[in-house]
């Protein structure tokens, strides 16, 4: 196998203009995540009947399932300004005066990859999160002294692909911690056909369930492959998107009948291959296929245990019947997928 270095600074890729304008701008049109969609909006609720500022709010979950667009569409539910900006990018104390000194009463801070943070930015972070106020040292060398800032009372909300990367102490400072889940075909179904309205597109309720079932649980898989097969609509089908042509042109890509990307199949590969179906520790599985243990843990394995691929025992990680049939294999006798069958 053909195995890439491990990626430990796993990123979502940012957003393109495509993506931004199929963003919902209301809860409204915020397909799916009933739980956290309600509860955020009864946060939500809660602070403007108060007009006091919304509690900083900790979003996590795989990337694509719709962080950055619940960010925004807070905001615009309280009608507050939005700042944006990313953990890597504040590199000094400095940086992060310059955004949070710019805020107004009730703005939204929004720090995407909020774990890739430095620890002694976090710090600086816990008192401006709890009382509004920002401690900066200004000068350097013998001339240093620390001047304190009052902060207008804002939210920050967090986004984060790898939660258990979080300190303790960051964690407890959010006022709700709202984990998103991959989305059912239905629902994601439900995204592609609003899409293909907001782009025009004839697109039948069978094309885009074609389309759903083909993008992983993630609404921003589904918006990329809904663009190719406008694509190939236009140039193949007359700009009509049916079961027939979405499969035709998603095949076209090899694009996975299941949905798969490469580190899912390499995951599957890697147990049944290589470990002979044997249970695997995530450390192993993790050198195996190239990738860093955590974000296999919390980015990678959540969508193939929902989809009943793998299963994780106290002796480690195992293939499921599942993950044999979709290598045309059988379990092999005794091993723990011949139970499972
Ligand atoms: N619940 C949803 N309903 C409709 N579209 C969504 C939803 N969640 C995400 N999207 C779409 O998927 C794209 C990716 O979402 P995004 O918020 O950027 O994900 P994340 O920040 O979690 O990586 C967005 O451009 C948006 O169009
Ligand atoms: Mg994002």
């Amino acid at each position: 196998m053909d195995v890439p270095p491990p990626n430990p600074d796993f990123a979502d890729p940012p957003d393109t203009p495509f993506d931004i304008s199929l963003r919902p701008p209301a809860f409204g049109e915020f397909a799916g995540q009933p739980k956290v969609r309600e509860r955020i909006e009864l946060l939500v609720a809660a602070a403007t009947q108060r007009g006091d500022a919304l509690e900083h709010i900790l979003l996590s979950g795989p990337p694509g399932l719709g962080k950055t667009t619940l960010a925004y569409i807070i905001a615009n539910a309280m009608g507050v300004n939005i700042k944006s900006t990313s953990g890597p990018v504040i590199e000094k104390a400095g940086d992060l005066a310059g955004l949070l000194t710019t805020l107004e009463r009730g703005d939204v801070l929004f720090i995407d990859e909020i774990h890739r943070l430095q620890a002694t930015i976090e710090e600086y972070l816990y008192p401006a999160m709890e009382d509004y106020k920002l401690d900066i040292i200004i000068d350097g060398g013998p001339n240093a002294r620390s001047v304190r800032l009052n902060l207008p009372r804002f939210t920050l909300i967090g986004a984060t692909t790898r939660s258990g990367m979080l300190s303790a102490p960051l964690r407890s400072r959010f006022g709700m911690d709202a984990r998103l889940d991959y989305y059912s075909a239905e629902e994601l179904q439900g995204i592609v056909l609003r899409s293909a309205g907001l782009l025009g597109l004839p697109c039948d309720s069978g094309g885009a369930l074609e389309i759903a079932r083909r993008s992983r649980g993630t609404p921003r898989i589904a918006n990329n492959h809904l663009r190719w097969v406008r694509d190939f609509a236009q140039v193949r089908a007359q700009g009509r998107v049916t079961r027939e042509v979405a499969d035709a042109a998603l095949a076209m890509r090899d694009i996975d009948s299941d949905g798969f990307d490469e580190m899912d199949k390499r995951v599957i590969e890697a147990l049944i291959y290589k470990f002979s179906g044997s249970p695997v520790g995530i450390q192993s599985l993790a050198v195996a296929v190239g990738e860093e243990a955590g974000t296999l843990e919390e980015v990678h394995e959540p969508y193939l245990i929902m989809q009943g691929y793998v299963m994780r025992t106290p002796q480690g990680r195992v293939a499921l019947p599942k993950a044999y049939a979709k290598l045309g294999l059988k379990p092999p006798r005794g091993s723990q997928a011949e139970m499972e069958l």
